[in-house]
């Protein structure tokens, strides 16, 4: 029994490998349930390791069938091998060649970790330690090897045999139904970014000529009949190759590019080298059955696996302690990508509140750890919001302090000097200070310190000396300050004082370097207020002390979209908190309405959108009272629906589609849709009866998957016949589409009522649902924990009970996702009393369980300490 908190690993004992790989041929003869693996390794003792060290391969869940050194048999008793790893104790110090013959079973494997079949397709999964249960290896990312890989299969199981790198050659093996593909990899690689694939699968393509004139053939390879669905994937393909060559000047290296969607997959998707194997949910999209959240996420998505190519595949990690080096850029670049797509300021709001919902939690939680990690226990649980999010956040801090031109010179530097290199935090500081000539020492905190500080600013306005002096003080431990750039500037009551200087703010950014400075603004005719933190310019909490009319006058004239944005936030917080109403507040948002609805309705269905449940929650320093904060939600919205409810109904009339017009997923279209969808749905909360009546006549006459979701959404807040009856229907028309059921899935789980738990457990029953597949698993459960506070933290501890259940079930066959679901225990701490109480007592029983998986042990453990 474990009881214990698992063993960690340190990056402070981080050591060269002993032994290199240099080259590896595999072959690979795919079967159901004996896939057997002919590994050829060309190992050569380190130079940088230690002499004479024993060969210790990494191995889980392996079969050994034959092991040969040079040609010949290893002597029994010179090796030991079980099926965690196989170990020489004195291997040659010379290069040889190490033959080793595996069998695995691809159909029972539901780690989906390795080699296994989804939907009857063969397919990998190797990061972060999955090559290790295909053969035995030096399963590490500082060993970096050249790949050959000849996959064989049944020629009508597999007509498809996909590998990384460029095509070698391929045919039938004679005398047999089966046929083979040999594929080749010219590009060193760490095993995390091996992959293969093996089915029947339609595919997309087209060719992309790179900036360096060569031609690349992309496909998008999807489940059979479904082709049609994977157009719009394998455009954000082709526009992510050019935007690399155009904003970073990286042109693609092969001479295929393949992406392939599963229906089973623990991740989003995984940019193994030439052939990025994808979640189907971030690929498949058509107006009937995906939202225009959907199309964007793909894009998202499609640009950020692309984009590792030379972040993260290039150039790798040394260790898995650098796991926002790839990371943290990458989310970094497909940030940028999808602003420059899209629009910049709305994207932003998005990355932030995204930013919010998931990793300042998790910052502020016993989960926290820093954007580099110092120790871990099980590496599959530290793909989070905060090496993602947050390390992304330092990139961008970094471009801010450094301006884009060094920005862009050091991005250069760092992949010329890195690459096919293994590389580490400071080498990527390293190439930005040598392009700068700036010290980054004290910015490089980022990467040790975690939480979430904050910056509180006040200001004084002396109207003789017609001067403003703004104190900005910076708060997280007891260390050393942060390097924090503050985007600010200054707005009178008719908009922004052009004439104010500060000599310390430099194209519209201070610096705060110390624990606190008072700049002094000259020039400033009047009583200001500062807008701060302007497009979020770092991850911090911001306590600016600002009166209801200091935010409202933000809101009406602040130059920064984001700041009007954040304007609007902040009142409703104000507001919530207090419990108090604001017909101010409503009246802005009005006139908000009339300026920017036709200019730009995305930007202001934002603004129309009130903080989250989860939001509020964040900004609490009382203990959380679920049930209290929706109540006051509701009452907030519930009052703007009836103020702003002329308005309201001119856009839903105003932003109706008219007729015959295609559907188009463009952020144009899109945001007029959220916008109309958006006032619908404030319309319902203020009256419920009027909004349900429309909500149902908007679901049955829609045209595509975002308006008939939304009115779907609307009408399960509102209880009665017309929301079953639109539950019933929606069910009957998807039946035979499981990413779109998973969507009423969801709906169904964050219905804020007692009744939702037995919902549940009716739906876990219904024959689309599969506790096999993490995309059904996320729906339903995963929708519940993370999207339905008040249900989930109910006082009995029956919300805490369902998820933990599913927890334990899940635990033996899909450790990954079962911890994963956990981690919404996360803020348990910060619940009121009785809940609290609940949550840890589920907590202490899970850790108990006999024979449990480390990644849940590992999550079951710190969530407790
Ligand atoms: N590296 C993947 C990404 O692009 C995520 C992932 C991690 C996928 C581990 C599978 C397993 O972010
Ligand atoms: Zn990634």
């Amino acid at each position: 029994m474990r009881t214990e908190t698992p063993p960690l690993i340190h990056l402070a004992d981080y050591r060269p490998s002993d032994h290199l790989i240099e080259r590896v041929d595999l072959d690979v003869r795919l079967d159901p349930h004996r896939t057997r693996i002919t590994a050829v390794l060309s190992l050569r003792p380190n130079p940088a390791g230690e002499a004479g060290a024993p060969l210790r391969l990494d191995g889980d869940d392996l079969r050994l069938v034959a092991l040969d050194l040079d040609g010949a048999p290893l002597a029994p008793g010179s090796f030991t091998a079980g099926p965690q790893g196989l170990e020489i104790a004195e291997p040659p110090q010379r290069p040889f060649t190490l033959t080793i013959v595996t069998e695995v079973d691809p159909t029972a494997n539901t780690k989906l970790m390795g080699l296994y079949r989804s939907g009857g397709v063969y397919c990998t999964q190797c990061e972060a330690d999955g090559f290790r249960r295909i053969t035995y290896f030096l399963d590490r990312p500082d060993v970096l090897s050249v790949y050959t890989t000849r996959i064989e299969a049944d020629a009508a199981e597999a007509p498809v045999l996909l590998g990384n790198g460029d095509p070698v050659e391929g045919g039938p093996v004679p005398g047999t139904d089966r046929h083979y593909a040999v594929w080749h990899d010219p590009h060193p690689k760490p095993a995390y970014l091996f992959a293969l694939v093996g089915g029947r699968l339609d595919p997309v393509e087209t060719t992309f000529r790179t900036l360096e004139g060569r031609d690349v053939r992309v496909a998008v390879h999807v489940e059979p009949g479904k082709a049609e669905r994977a157009a719009y994937a394998l455009d954000a393909v082709i526009r992510s190759m050019r935007w690399d060559e155009e904003a970073f000047g990286r042109a693609y290296d092969l001479a295929v590019f393949n992406v392939v969607a599963v229906s089973d997959f623990n991740m989003g998707a995984m940019e193994n080298k030439g052939l990025n194997i994808f979640n189907d949910k971030y690929v498949l999209a058509s107006p009937e059955t995906a939202t225009d959240a959907d199309y964007a996420a793909i894009e998202a998505i499609i640009a950020h696996e692309y984009f590792h190519n030379w972040s993260g595949n290039r150039v790798t990690c040394r260790d898995w302690f650098q796991l926002c080096l790839k990371e943290g850029l990458t989310v970094f670049r497909d940030q940028e990508f999808s602003s420059d797509m899209r629009s910049r300021a709305v994207h932003r709001i998005a990355e932030v509140r995204a930013l919010r919902a998931r990793q300042f939690p998790e910052d502020a939680g016993p989960l926290r750890h820093p954007v580099r990690p110092t120790a871990y226990a099980e590496i599959n649980n530290f793909y989070t919001a905060t090496v993602y999010e947050k390390g992304a956040e330092i990139v961008r801090m970094l471009k801010t302090l450094l301006g884009p031109e060094a920005f862009r010179a050091g991005m250069d530097r760092y992949y010329a000097d890195n690459d096919g290199r293994a590389a580490t935090v400071e080498d990527f500081l390293k190439a930005f200070e040598a392009e700068s000539g700036r010290d980054l020492s004290a910015f490089a905190q980022w990467y040790a310190r975690p939480g979430t500080p904050q910056l509180t600013a006040s200001g004084r306005h002396d109207a003789t000396a017609r001067t403003y002096d703004l104190t900005l003080a910076q708060s997280l431990d007891d260390g050393e300050p942060l390097v924090i750039p503050v985007a600010l500037g200054l707005v009178g009551a008719g908009g922004a004082l052009d004439g104010a200087t500060c000599p310390e703010v430099r194209d519209g950014v201070y610096v705060l370097a110390a624990r606190e400075a008072t700049l002094r603004f000259s020039e400033v005719p009047e009583p200001p207020v500062p807008s701060l933190l302007r497009g979020f310019s770092a991850p911090v909490r911001l306590q600016a002390d600002l009166s209801e009319g200091d935010h409202l006058r933000l809101l009406a004239h602040d130059t920064d979209p984001f700041n009007r944005w954040q304007a609007a936030q902040s009142v409703a917080h104000a507001l919530m908190r207090g419990g108090s109403a604001s017909a101010a507040f409503a009246e802005a948002l009005g006139r908000l309405l009339d300026r920017e609805g036709a200019r730009d309705p995305a930007f202001a269905a934002l603004a129309l959108a009130i903080p989250s449940e989860g939001e509020v929650a964040n900004e609490m320093r009382a203990e959380v009272d679920p049930d209290a904060i929706h109540a006051a939600r509701s009452a907030l919205r519930r009052e703007l629906g009836l103020a702003l409810r002329p308005r309201l109904d001119a856009l839903w009339d105003a932003l109706a589609e008219a007729p015959g017009v295609p559907y188009s997923p463009d952020a144009a279209a899109a945001g007029r849709r959220a916008l109309r969808n958006a006032a619908l749905d404030l319309v319902a909360a203020g009256d419920p009866q009027t909004g349900a009546a429309r909500a149902a006549a908007h679901f049955e006459a829609a045209t595509n998957m975002t308006d008939r979701l939304a009115a779907l959404g609307t009408l399960a807040l509102i209880p009665g016949e017309a929301r079953e009856a639109a539950f019933a229907a929606f069910a009957e028309r998807y039946a035979e589409e499981p990413l779109v059921l998973d969507k009423w899935f969801a709906v169904q789980a964050m219905i804020p009522e007692d009744g939702t738990l037995a919902r549940i457990a009716r739906l876990t029953a219904h024959p689309a649902f599969a506790l096999t597949n993490p995309n059904r698993v996320r729906a339903l459960i995963g929708s519940f924990a993370f999207g339905n506070p008040t249900q989930f933290a109910r006082p009995d501890g029956a919300g805490f009970a369902l998820v933990a259940d599913t927890v334990r079930a899940l635990d033996s066959t899909n450790p990954q996702v079962a911890a994963k679901l956990l981690t919404a225990f996360g803020s348990w701490r910060r619940l009121k009393k009785t809940r609290a109480c609940k949550a840890e007592e589920i907590l202490k029983q899970i850790k108990t369980i006999p024979g449990l998986s480390r990644d849940v042990a590992d999550i079951a453990a710190r969530s407790l300490a």
